[in-house]
């Protein structure tokens, strides 16, 4: 609300040689009355149904475009959802006082209108906050030029973030090659500690990089190195954060940075969630797997002898930097192992994600990094639309299960150890694929065509090799079982997931005939 969007949009367009459309004066077209004339004859619900109309109308014209869109747009969260999933959503904002300065024209807002302004607008970013907190960043415009502003929006489109929103606790995923160095120093700064937290092989390969751009920052820092592997995700190393924590002073307005896998990323943010009752974390994942699954959605946890994830917190990561440079020295039967979660991210909600990994399965595999940033990006991307839509696993995100019913009975019975948790879900989805078809809801042809791929990448596909005999007993003993019955994940088509609720022994039963 009178933050300069029309302005500011106008200079962007311009900058970017892009169209520019402002979905006031577009609605004001075409109904033939102004807002304000709008707002008294129809009220607002119908002006904002008319103005969710003319956005959706703008964005399936494709192409990008620079639109701006009145503040009260976004307020109903599944437009702001589609919004932040379709395009880079920026909040424009300036102070109270700065706002009724600038809106003294408070003829054509017919929000303003009525009561005394400076209370309806204390009163209208009160109601808003949300909707502005969810977006892709919050630009301050008071005191400053609308070609300044135009910068600073135009860095935020060219990094193209995506948004996982969670309320007040939401945050921006970043993808690309050689990003982390670059980001470090703006992301750290305000910070009064760094601590970063790594294992000591990441630190070895990476460590450097990240330490001198936490350093550029001009902010205190402090490292501590844990020792790599799932056996020590506990509460060692978890004191030793926090004795490193005590060690340098760190208060509540320290940042801790995990880099490394998914191990670190779960223990440094339980860490951060736990440190002085919870300070901000910024996660900077270096295993494919850690990218696209354990960075986002903020679970973080340590394991408790063989209890996997039995004590954590959710904790929502204040940025994430997907630096896929940092893939270049990841193992590759780790890097494989975590394709296995693409194909199901894929399946669960992307299918043009599926055919372009089949399209580029080998640049994939030789980590070409336009190639691993378009796959990532996809990713997160879906993994963000589901937590945004059910932040703490209460319906859909069991969605993301997808081939892990099977794919962690298989992982337990090997000890943990044996398989990798993606080699066992590679197993897993080709065991969701096959039951979905004996439910009646999976095709074969799309079983095949997944089946075919995985075998591509390099995964595991043969189920008569598995013990599934002796794994069955382990189905549905982890903390997801409610009773006798469990949510299990199939394959309705590319890109779509249903939850059926079965029967363990019924389940038991299929996996069985799957055995042969
Ligand atoms: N929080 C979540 O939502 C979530 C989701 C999925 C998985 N996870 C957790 O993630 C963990 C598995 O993550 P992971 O597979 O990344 O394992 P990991 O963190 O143990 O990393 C695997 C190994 O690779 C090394 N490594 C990491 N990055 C490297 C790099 N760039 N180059 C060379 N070596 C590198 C590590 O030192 C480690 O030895 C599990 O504990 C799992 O529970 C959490
Ligand atoms: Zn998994």
């Amino acid at each position: 609300m009178a933050t300069g969007k029309s302005t500011v949009g106008r200079s962007i367009a311009e900058q970017c040689g892009r169209a520019y459309v402002d979905i006031d004066t577009e609605i004001e077209r075409s109904a033939g009355r102004t807002v304000a004339e709008l707002f008294a004859e129809r009220g607002e619900a119908a002006f904002r149904a008319l103005e969710r109309a003319e956005l959706h109308r703008v964005l399936d014209a494709g192409g990008p475009v620079v639109v701006s869109l009145g503040g009260g747009a976004l307020v109903d969260r599944g437009a702001r959802l589609s919004a932040l999933e379709r395009g880079v959503v920026v909040t424009l904002e300036a102070t109270p006082d700065e706002i009724v300065r600038r809106a003294c024209d408070t003829a054509s807002r017919p929000l303003l209108q009525g009561a005394d302004a400076r209370t309806r607008v204390d009163e209208l970013l009160r109601l808003r906050k949300l909707a502005y907190t969810e977006s892709h960043a919050r630009i301050p415009t008071t005191g400053r030029s609308p070609d300044d502003v135009a910068r600073d929006v135009i860095a935020v489109w060219r990094r193209d973030p995506i948004a996982v929103a969670a309320g007040a606790d939401s945050y921006v995923v970043e993808v690309g090659a050689d990003i982390a160095a670059e980001r470090l120093p703006s992301l750290l700064s305000g910070a009064s500690l760094g601590l970063l937290v790594t294992d000591r092989t990441v630190r070895g390969l990476h460590g450097d990089g990240i330490e001198n751009g936490m350093e550029q920052a001009g902010v205190r820092t402090a490292t501590v190195v844990l020792d790599p592997g799932e056996e020590h995700k506990n509460i060692a190393s978890l004191e030793r954060i926090w004795s490193a924590a005590l060690v340098a002073s760190a208060d509540r307005k320290s940042l801790f940075v995990a880099l490394g896998g998914g191990v670190v990323s779960d223990v440094a943010g339980f860490a951060a969630a736990t440190w002085m009752r919870g300070v901000p974390w910024l996660c900077l994942p270096t295993t494919l797997l850690s990218m696209v699954d354990a960075s986002v959605g903020g679970k973080t946890a340590i394991d408790l002898k063989t209890a996997k994830n039995a004590v954590g917190a959710f904790w929502q990561p204040s940025s994430v930097l997907c630096d896929v440079r940092h893939l270049s020295t990841e193992p590759s039967r780790g890097y494989v192992s975590g394709l296995a979660e693409v194909v199901k991210t894929a399946l669960i909600g992307d299918a043009d994600l599926l055919g372009f990994i089949e399209a580029h399965a080998a640049a994939l595999l030789a980590k070409d990094a336009a190639v691993v940033t378009e796959v990532v990006k996809r990713c997160v991307r879906v993994k963000a639309r589901v937590v945004s839509l059910d932040p703490r696993e209460e319906n859909i995100r069991a969605w993301l299960n997808l081939g892990h019913t099977v794919g962690h009975a298989l992982e337990a019975y090997g000890g943990y150890g044996k398989l990798r948790h993606g080699e066992a879900i590679s197993l897993g989805l080709v065991a969701a694929l096959r039951i979905g078809e004996r439910l009646g809801i999976t095709e074969q042809v799309l079983s095949e065509r997944c089946i075919l791929l995985l075998r591509v990448l390099g995964l595991p596909v043969d189920l008569h090799s598995q013990p599934l005999a002796r794994a069955v007993d382990l189905i549905g003993h982890d903390k997801k079982r409610g009773g006798t019955r469990l949510k299990f994940i199939a394959a309705r088509a590319a890109g779509r997931v249903d939850i059926v609720d079965l029967d363990i022994q019924e389940l038991r039963e299929h996996v069985l005939a799957l055995a042969g």
